[in-house]
């Protein structure tokens, strides 16, 4: 009796916790004339829409297939878990005002995102991920520092490339000089100059390697950035951007050489001297208007970060919505980046889509590549504009480069935008 009793009550609560909790679910996303965050059916309370999910290539392509058809905020299921999206540039903006910081764990975990370790900067929420964000951001901000080591990376790349005689891949010229880079900038210091060159050529032990370095070494007091180096490392680990946007940038201009030129002649007017001994300095990036261009054309369309996301304890607005609390909310950066809304013809490569002219037109929130909520936006991003800057400025400026074949590479947007196929070209000194 006693146990029929108890189960009986026990059903009685739990489907009253169903339904309260369905009712409050109902309140959350329904805006005040009780229309709802617009979204796919699901199936059963448990899949949820996993299984298109599943079906749609990554995450980032599912979104954006729900955007196309549901509009710029959407509601859907990983499971059980509610999960919202936001694509326009006007929810965006409308999104500062909450100031979220925190990132949705749920959103960053394999299989749907490459694996980022547990202890990355990625996953690490309130106070310590503040802290550990202001440091990554002094370290790379201040980026006039870096410009030797840049200029020296290309330079050796450069030599390299004058020397081949035939096709070469595209990746693992851009993989090699975004490795040599970033070791050179960022643990400099840390290690000799042998032994960068050394975990450059084995990059499959790279990781381990410096992990069990760092471990069994006390870094000296005084040493330059000891604390961020070594949290440079922990995010070196599961950093997954390798160069994409240098493989992206010289691909299409491979592909449509009047561009190509036209950048190459904006060096030679802007820069004096030879492009064998140009030695670029933070003032001459800013004198080039038009490799601006062709970079943020690069980074519009094929959005190297996709998406980011957030997460809160507290309830908010969005879009005329009440978010509830602990509800992940997705922005859906490369959706809005190729939106018809703000940008002609968003499928081409043309740089003139950041002519003064047309950029001083568009929603300011239109192209925001590096994320721009909570003052957690990329804390790379200058770093990652210097670097492909000098980089494309000084490969262009001295070598043409052609596709070989006509080939057509189509991206694969995961975490990280890349193209599927490889990409070969020949590479001539320009005269
Ligand atoms: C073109 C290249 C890059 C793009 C487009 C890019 C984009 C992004 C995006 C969209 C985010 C998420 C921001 C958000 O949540 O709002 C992010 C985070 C981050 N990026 Fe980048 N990134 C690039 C290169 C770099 C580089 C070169 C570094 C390091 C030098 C870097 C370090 C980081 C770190 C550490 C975070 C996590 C920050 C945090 O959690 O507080 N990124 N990046």
């Amino acid at each position: 009796m006693f146990t029929v009793g108890s189960f009986l009550l026990t059903a009685v609560l739990g489907l009253a916790g169903y339904i309260i909790s369905k009712f409050i679910w109902q309140i959350y996303f329904s805006r005040s004339n009780g229309s709802r965050i617009p979204g796919p059916p699901i199936i059963n309370e448990k899949e949820g829409n996993l299984r298109e999910l599943r079906q749609a290539e990554t995450l980032s392509t599912y979104i954006e297939g729900l955007h196309n058809k549901y509009g710029p905020i959407v509601l859907f299921y990983m499971g059980p878990q509610p999960v919202v999206s936001i694509g326009s540039a006007e929810l965006f903006q409308e999104s500062m005002q909450s100031k979220l910081f925190d990132r949705p764990e749920v959103l960053f975990k394999p299989p749907l995102v490459e694996v980022i370790t547990a202890s990355s900067i990625q996953l690490t929420n309130g106070p310590e991920g503040r802290r550990r964000h202001a440091l990554y951001s002094h370290f790379f901000n201040a980026t006039a520092k870096f410009f030797p080591q840049f200029q020296k990376c290309i330079d050796e790349i450069s030599s390299s490339l004058a020397g081949s005689d035939g096709p070469i891949l595209l990746k693992p010229i851009a993989f090699d000089l975004t490795l040599s880079v970033m070791s050179k900038c960022a643990f400099a210091g840390v290690f000799a100059e042998s032994e960068l060159t050394r975990l450059i050529s084995f990059y499959d032990l790279w990781s381990s390697d410096i992990e069990k370095k760092l471990k069994g070494r006390d870094i000296d007091e005084g040493t330059a950035y000891p604390e961020q180096i070594r949290k440079i490392v922990e995010d070196a680990l599961s950093k997954r951007r390798r160069g994409e946007v240098l493989i992206w940038a010289i691909y299409f201009l491979a592909k449509q050489p009047d561009i190509q030129d036209k950048l190459a002649r904006e060096m030679r007017q802007n820069l004096s001297g030879s492009s064998e001994n140009w030695e670029i300095v933070p003032e001459d990036v800013e004198r080039l208007p038009y490799l601006r261009q062709v970079l943020n054309e690069t980074l519009r369309l094929r959005s190297p970060g996709p998406f980011a996301a957030r997460i809160s304890d507290k309830s908010h607005q969005l879009g005329g919505f009440q978010i509830p609390p602990n509800m992940p909310v997705m922005h859906a950066i490369g959706y809005v980046t190729h939106h018809q809304a703000y940008y002609e013809q968003p499928q081409s490569f043309d740089p003139e889509h950041f002519s003064p002219e047309n950029v001083q037109k568009r929603h300011p929130f239109a192209f925001k590549p590096f994320g721009f909520a909570g003052n957690r936006m990329c804390p790379g991003n200058r770093f990652a504009v210097q670097e492909a800057s000098v980089s494309l400025a000084l490969l262009i400026s001295r070598f043409h480069f052609r596709l070989v074949g006509d080939v057509t590479a189509t991206p694969n947007v995961g975490f990280v935008t890349r193209p599927n196929e490889e990409i070969w070209v020949t590479v001539e000194p320009r005269r």
